[in-house]
């Protein structure tokens, strides 16, 4: 069991509001109902729910099919379009109700109805036909958080193709080993992306990832969006203007009817070891779990909310609650292409009075960093139109929740703290508001039909008061299906035959259940880190680093950080000579850092980089990571070192 955080404030506890309880989608009774009817009749349970809340082309007759564990499948005879799920449904009833309030950086404000972004993805889907875009092929979009990103991911949605989101703070390098996982033949792309007051180029970075693929660049066409004045490249043969590729594209594009499982994205994330792992989701039931959470977690009532959740297109969150979630139920919602800190510390807050925003999903690290920079501001603006606060991606220490709490929602709010995983495809231990009570810190339970557990490494449940390995013991809906070309590590990553024997859902993460019942995130047991929200590899990142011609030797860990969460410490040897000191050890750090921007992006700079002769290593080999953890954090040392080849390592690396 990896060491155990300290989990704090288990006895502070909120009723759950009153007020918003009556007017909650859920009610205490439907609550019990649902997930009494998920422990009876748990096919029938998630049957039931799909066909209420999703519009079928053909319904389905089989809900689970399970023999090809873990690769299960759901509604698989059922047929469906994900788009019009999202568009054509809402357009029918209600035209001209605003799906997207998108403001920029800059600070302009464009708004598009239901019946507008139809028209919008019907264009742009024909102009992707017209490319040869084909059902099930792979199409990568590396854009800014715009419109036009979710354009462009609803459209592969309504052709069949299988979009691929590459996060726009990605390197090249990281681009093109993306393109070339996915064997993508089309990138879509804008110029650039404008954030914090500076244009950031996008397609500069494209050019520069087919250049590194070059003879084996499998992409046949570019399409560019051109966002800004700035000058970018532009190859005939290769690109195409987004706007010329819409220029007569009629607005009806019919939308092609796939199977329940038919892969709707791929979305890379970081494992332990080796390369992004290609996340693959299906389309029916990665809906259902996005419509759901919206329905029961946010309570989304899309005649009256104002629904805002900032996270960028580029990460799961963006992908089911700004692309899918927020449309698949008719919201309107606001999409942010800017940073929280600019123009200055108040964008959101002001924002949030400027468009009155009543629903708001942000991560801790956001809320950290703007309590810090001034805990008051927020005064300053006018917040009634919240009703519900939400938080993602890492846990919340509770003095962080306690503002957002009182300074923000003023007490009336309540607040989800959502635990999910871009494999969950969607919210899976989170309150609901107005049904549960909620701790300052805790995720408290599993939402229903979700069969959250803790175990140990035998498979016995956690009792209440201890900690465990977080499992999910029964398939669900929005699972991810696979990895994208590597069915064997999604078996060994998800279903790891050392915990619990290979039946569950492995999460990756450790939980503490406490004595009332609520689950607590204690962190990762592998080596993924946490910086402000966004899932690296240490091995990723050691990687990277090895591959500087100065470097000889890397190894990276995380130590605790105010406001990002986990910081990354990076202990180097460099090849050659002694290990560099003063000014001249300064400089390398500069040029690693660089390095890392080049070869990942700029979230996976080291925050500290430490130098020595050597690593601590076992008698074997093995690099002692506890050890290098300890030093890291300023810890004195206290494990048994031993093991150790070679201690006096360690005082060396405890200086700068
Ligand atoms: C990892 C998944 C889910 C969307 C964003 C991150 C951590 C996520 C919480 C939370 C504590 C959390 C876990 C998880 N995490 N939400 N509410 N409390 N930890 O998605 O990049 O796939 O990362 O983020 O460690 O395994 P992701």
């Amino acid at each position: 069991m990896p060491e155990l955080k300290s989990v704090t404030n288990t006895k502070l506890i909120f009723a759950p509001n009153e007020k918003f309880a009556q007017q909650a989608n859920l009610t205490p009774e439907k609550y019990n109902e649902l997930n009494q009817k998920a422990i009876t009749n748990y096919a029938g349970f998630w049957g039931d729910l799909a066909q209420e809340h999703i519009s079928w082309n053909k319904s389905f007759t089989k809900i689970l099919d399970e023999s090809n564990a873990p690769f299960y499948k759901w509604f698989e005879d059922g047929k469906l379009n994900v788009s019009y799920n999202c568009l054509d449904r809402h357009v029918l009833k209600n035209p001209n109700k605003t799906a997207i309030i998108f403001e920029s950086d800059e600070g302009n404000v464009r708004k598009v109805t239901y019946k507008e972004l139809l028209d919008l993805v019907c264009r742009f889907a024909n102009g992707l036909k017209q490319l040869d875009v084909k059902k099930g092929d792979r199409v990568i979009i590396y854009m800014p958080h715009s419109i036009e990103a979710v354009v462009a991911m609803q459209a592969c949605a309504r052709i069949g193709a299988i979009h691929s989101v590459v996060f726009g703070g990605f390197s090249a390098k990281s681009l093109a080993e993306r393109i070339t996982d996915a064997n993508a033949k089309y990138l879509i792309t804008a110029d650039a992306q404008t954030r914090g007051g500076r244009n950031l180029p996008l397609k500069a970075s494209v050019d520069e990832a087919l250049k590194i693929l070059s003879l084996n660049n499998p992409i046949k066409k570019v399409i560019v969006n051109k966002r800004t004045k700035e000058e970018c490249y532009f190859n005939e043969a290769l690109d195409i203007w987004w706007h010329d590729l819409i220029k007569n594209q009629s607005d009806i594009c019919e939308a092609e009817i796939v199977d329940s499982e038919h892969p709707l994205f791929i979305l890379y994330t970081s494992g332990s070891t080796g390369t992004p792992k290609g996340v693959q989701h299906s389309s029916g039931g990665y809906l259902l779990g996005s419509i759901l959470t919206m329905q029961w977690v946010f309570d989304i009532k899309p005649e009256s909310d104002i629904f805002w959740c900032t996270a960028d297109v580029g990460w799961i969150t963006g992908h089911s609650y700004v692309c899918y979630g927020p449309l698949s139920v008719g919201a309107t919602q606001v999409i942010f292409e800017g940073i929280p800190t600019y123009p200055d510390a108040a964008r959101f807050w002001q924002m949030i009075d400027r468009h009155k925003v009543s629903i708001f999903y942000t991560a801790p690290t956001a809320i950290r960093a703007l309590l810090k920079i001034d805990a008051d501001l927020p005064k300053q603006f006018d917040l009634s139109s919240l009703r519900l606060l939400g938080t993602v991606g890492e846990p919340i220490n509770p003095e962080a929740w306690m503002w957002y709490y009182e300074v923000i929602g003023k007490k009336r709010c309540p607040i989800v703290d959502t635990w999910w995983q871009t494999e969950t495809g969607c919210h899976m231990l989170s309150p609901i508001p107005g049904v549960s009570k909620t701790k300052p810190g805790s995720c408290v339970s599993p939402i229903p039909g979700i069969m959250a557990d803790i175990i140990d490494e035998s498979g016995n449940t956690g009792k209440a008061g201890s900690d465990g390995y977080l499992v999910i013991k029964r398939p669900f809906p929005s699972q991810l299906r696979t990895i994208w070309n590597n069915p064997g590590r999604y078996v060994n990553s998800y279903f790891p035959k050392d915990i619990g024997g290979g039946k569950y859902y492995v999460a990756g993460d450790s939980a503490h259940l406490d004595n009332d019942g609520f689950f607590w995130i204690l962190g990762r047991i592998d080596d993924v880190l946490n910086v402000s929200g966004h899932r690296l590899s240490t091995m990723e990142i050691e990687s990277a680093l090895a591959l500087h011609p100065k470097v000889a030797e890397a190894a990276v860990v995380s130590k605790p950080h105010d406001i990002k969460g986990e910081s990354i410490f990076a202990f180097v040897v460099c090849r050659g000579k002694a290990r560099p000191v003063a000014a001249d050890a300064e400089n390398i750090a500069q040029e690693l850092r660089q390095w890392i921007v080049k070869e990942i992006g700029p979230i996976a700079k080291p925050d500290e980089i430490r130098f020595g002769d050597n690593l601590p290593k076992t008698r074997s080999g093995k690099i002692m990571r506890r050890l290098l953890r300890s030093i890291a954090r300023n810890e004195d040392i206290t494990q048994d070192i031993s093991t150790l080849e070679n201690p006096v390592i360690l005082e060396q690396l405890k200086s700068k």
